[in-house]
C-alpha cells in the first residue's frame, strides 16, 4: 500500500526567493524504511516538514493515505535533528506531554506509567524521567527523543539526522536500537529516516533516495533490501556484502558529483 504520493512538489520558503525543490514525484509504501542521503542544505529537512505537514508545497501536492496534507498529526511523529525536547521540562514532563496530546482524556498516572515503560525500552533507567535535558548525555537526549515519538505509537515517524551529533559507538548502539524496536512492532511502522552517513543509510534502509543540490530533486531511488537479503540485521554481514559496498561507492560519488557539477 501507497501511504505517501508527492506529485510534482516545488517547494520554497515564503520569506526567500530560494527555490528548494523544483519538481519532485515520489510514492512512498507503507512499512517501508526510507533514507535519504544528500549533502547539507539539499533540503532533507525541509522534505521532511513537507512530509510531516509543517510546511505546505508552493506548487503540487503531498497525500497521505491519499487524503492531501493539510496540517501536521500524530500520526507522522517527527524526531528533530536537536532532540525536540524542551529545556525547561524534565525527560519524564516530555515524554507525558507528547503522551497527553494523543490520551487527551487519560489519567496522569496511567500516562506516567506509559512514559517509565518507554524510558525502559530505550535502555534508560526509570530515574532518568525526573532529570532535565541538560542533565542527560547526547545519547541519553535522543534516547529520550526516540521514547517519546514510540510511546504515541504513530504508524510514520520521520527522523531527521536522530544520530547526527552522537559517538559512534553510541550511535552504532541507537541504530540497533530502532532497528530492534521496529522488528518487535507487530504493525510494521513506515521509517523516513533523513542521515547524511552513507554506510548508516546502507544498515538501516530499505530503500534510500539521494537528493541533488537546490533546487533540488531526487537523483538516486533504490530498493537495497534485495540485495541485503537475509544479512539485514546483522552489521559485519551488510559490510562484507560486494554489492553493498560497491553501492556504497556509487552513492559516496553520485552525491559527489552532483557537487563538482553544480560548483
Ligand atoms: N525556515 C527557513 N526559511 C528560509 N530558508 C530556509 C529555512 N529553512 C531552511 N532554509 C533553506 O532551505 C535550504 C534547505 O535547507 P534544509 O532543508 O535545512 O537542508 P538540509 O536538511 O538538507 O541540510 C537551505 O538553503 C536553507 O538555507
Ligand atoms: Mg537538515
Amino acid at each position: 500500500m501507497v501511504k505517501f504520493t508527492v506529485e510534482n512538489l516545488k517547494f520554497k520558503y515564503k520569506n526567500s526567493e530560494k527555490i528548494i525543490f523544483d519538481n519532485i514525484s515520489i510514492d512512498i509504501n507503507q512499512g517501508e524504511f526510507l533514507c535519504i542521503l544528500g549533502k547539507s542544505g539539499c533540503g532533507k529537512s525541509t522534505f521532511l516538514k513537507l512530509l510531516s505537514g509543517l510546511e505546505m508545497p508552493t506548487c503540487g501536492s503531498i497525500y497521505y493515505e491519499e487524503k492531501e496534507i493539510k496540517k501536521a498529526s500524530l500520526d507522522r511523529a517527527v524526531v528533530f535533528q536537536d532532540y525536540g525536547l524542551f529545556p525547561w521540562m524534565t525527560a519524564g514532563d516530555n515524554i507525558l506531554l507528547a503522551l497527553r496530546q494523543k490520551y487527551k482524556k487519560e489519567k496522569k498516572q496511567n500516562l506516567k506509567n506509559l512514559a517509565i515503560e518507554m524510558i525502559k525500552k530505550v535502555g534508560l533507567d526509570e530515574s532518568v524521567y525526573k532529570l532535565l535535558p541538560k542533565e542527560l548525555s547526547g545519547g541519553m537526549k535522543q534516547r529520550c527523543a526516540i521514547a517519546q515519538s514510540l510511546a504515541v505509537d504513530p504508524p510514520v515517524l520521520l527522523m531527521d539526522e536522530p544520530f547526527g551529533a552522537l559517538d559512534a559507538v553510541t550511535r552504532v548502539k541507537l541504530q540497533d536500537l530502532v532497528l530492534d524496536l521496529l522488528s518487535k512492532n507487530t504493525e510494521k511502522k513506515t521509517l523516513i529516516f533523513v542521515t547524511h552517513d552513507v554506510d548508516e543509510a546502507l544498515f538501516l534502509a530499505d530503500r534510500i533516495i539521494v537528493l541533488g543540490q537546490v533546487p533540488s530533486s531526487i537523483i538516486f531511488d533504490e530498493n537495497i533490501s534485495n540485495i541485503k537479503g537475509n544479512e539485514k540485521l546483522d552489521r559485519k554481514k551488510v559490510f562484507e556484502n560486494t554489492n553493498i559496498l560497491k553501492l556504497r561507492n556509487d552513492l559516496i560519488s553520485i552525491i559527489n558529483n552532483d557537487i563538482n557539477k553544480k560548483i
